[in-house]
């Protein structure tokens, strides 16, 4: 996972010394936290190894500060994530916890804003689209500036998707962040068009790929070490075979437009009807969905895990990212409103049924497995026979390459030292560290 096997080396050039926030709160911020953590890692390790000193000195290495909001807290739900993405544990931990969107905006704001005020990073990196990202972007924007006039730059990982949906809280979060930020890192080409057409100077916009793909490369291995298929009885062991899996789909929903309203849960839990007829569906339920079920009396709906039942929707709580990766690949079939797996799914060609009117993420459509199905059951029901009974042409989207992080990072590199560098000579500094670059060609914008 710490390695970047595949990033070809070129030669290295001085910047500045740098301090970097990274700020995770909430699930899909780890998968695409972690490997920019990782870069900054080996970068530090590359530094040492040049000067021939074990470690690299506090002036040469990139200074990391990860900040956990605690938007998310349960094990299942953040801790779970750390281990199993290997990500160290967060310097400083704000445990934010749960509340309405003002309370958990504004709580995040109030205590982020001292944790800014003492670290004073250079730069601060948010992710996604979740409460925590918004909210750590406004405080960095509008933080008193330094005895030279400057503030940390933004940076956004994720930038430009539009769901065109601003009844989805995550939509208001992107807009907000994005235009508050200087450095707008997206996943694909609609992410680059929708900011311009926002008048975002395309100066700041950097087409970088995909750090949750980067994850998912990179744990792809270890994920089929996962047990989980054996737990919930895929696995078939008939003839004393242990690699033959089960026909099986797999179901997520968390969207509060999906399972707050109980007539469209119940529209799409109808609209599977079909499909958990000729096969278990595993369904991974998030809290926010776990307590829909329950208020609305939805139990009757699901089986109880029984290997002797051949169909049916099995009801789980969220699962570990490994089991997660693992029990995503091997499905015949996905149902999701995730923004998250729509991409995940389309990088392992796994065919996509999405329950939601719209993605934000249209590249997963265009180019991947994935079709929008809307929420009502016959809709549903058709989609899933599409794709069940033929797959999709697709193919994984540009610079979705395990790649991404490293982009980032040399950018967020370069562009620092080149704002830094008008206001100061880089002649004869002893605080030059080296940056290994990321990739032959330029990326857009870049000066
Ligand atoms: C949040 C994000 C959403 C993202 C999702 C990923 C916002 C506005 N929404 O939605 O974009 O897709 O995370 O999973 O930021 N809860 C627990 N344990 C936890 C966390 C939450 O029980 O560890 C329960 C609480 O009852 C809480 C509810 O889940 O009220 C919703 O959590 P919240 O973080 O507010 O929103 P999500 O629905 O998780
Ligand atoms: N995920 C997971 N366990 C689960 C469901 C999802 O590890 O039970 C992972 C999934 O692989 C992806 C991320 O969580 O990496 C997506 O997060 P989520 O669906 O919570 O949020 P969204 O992407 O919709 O914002």
């Amino acid at each position: 996972m710490h390695h970047d096997r595949d990033c070809p080396e070129r030669g290295f050039r001085k910047v500045l010394a740098v301090k970097i926030m990274i700020v995770v709160g909430a699930r899909p911020n780890f998968m695409k936290a972690a490997p920019v953590v990782f870069k900054i890692h080996d970068h530090n390790a590359t530094v040492a190894a040049l000067s021939g000193e074990p470690q690299a000195t506090p002036e040469e290495k990139i200074q990391l500060v990860l900040v956990h909001t605690g938007q998310h807290y349960d094990e299942a739900m953040s801790g779970s994530f750390f281990s199993d993405l290997g990500l160290p544990k967060p310097n400083v931990h704000l445990e934010v916890g749960s509340g309405s969107h003002a309370v958990q905006t504004a709580e995040i704001m109030r205590r982020f804003e001292g944790v800014l005020i003492e670290e004073k990073p250079d730069v601060v990196v948010v992710f996604g689209d979740v409460n925590s990202t918004v909210a750590c972007a406004l405080v960095t924007s509008k933080i008193s500036p330094d005895s030279r006039g400057k503030r940390p730059l933004i940076a956004h990982v994720e930038a430009g998707l539009r769901s065109f949906d601003r009844g989805m809280p995550e939509e208001l979060n992107r807009i907000l962040t994005d235009h508050l930020s200087d450095l707008l890192f997206v996943t694909e080409e609609s992410g680059k068009e929708n900011l311009c057409r926002e008048g975002v100077m395309p100066e700041k916009i950097h087409f970088v790929g995909n750090t949750m793909i980067d994850s998912l490369l990179a744990s792809e291995e270890k994920s089929e070490k996962s047990a989980i298929l054996d737990q919930v009885g895929l696995r078939s062991r008939s003839n004393g075979s242990t690699n033959g899996v089960r026909r099986y789909a797999l179901l997520t929903l968390h969207r509060p437009s999906n399972v707050d309203n109980r007539d469209t849960f119940l529209s799409i839990l109808e609209g599977l009807q079909e499909l958990s007829g000729s096969c278990p569906v595993f369904f991974s339920a998030h809290p926010r969905t776990q307590k829909r079920i329950a208020e609305f009396g939805l139990e009757h709906f699901f089986q109880p895990g029984n290997e002797s039942e051949p169909a049916g929707i099995r009801l789980l709580g969220p699962l570990g990212y490994l089991d997660f990766l693992c029990l995503m690949k091997h499905a015949a079939l996905v149902v999701t409103d995730s923004g998250g797996v729509q991409e995940e799914t389309t990088c392992l060609m796994v065919p996509c049924v999405t329950v939601r009117e719209n993605t934000e993420r249209p590249v997963t459509v265009t180019c991947g497995t994935n079709v929008i199905a809307g929420t009502s059951s016959e809709n549903i029901r058709k989609a899933v026979k599409d794709q069940m009974n033929g797959r999709k042409q697709a193919r994984v989207p540009e610079k979705w390459d395990g790649k991404a992080a490293a982009r980032i990072v040399e950018t967020i590199l370069r562009e620092f030292e080149r704002r830094n560098s008008t206001s100061r000579s880089l002649e004869g500094t002893s605080a030059a560290t080296m940056v290994r670059g990321a990739e032959g060609t330029g990326h857009p914008g870049l000066p």
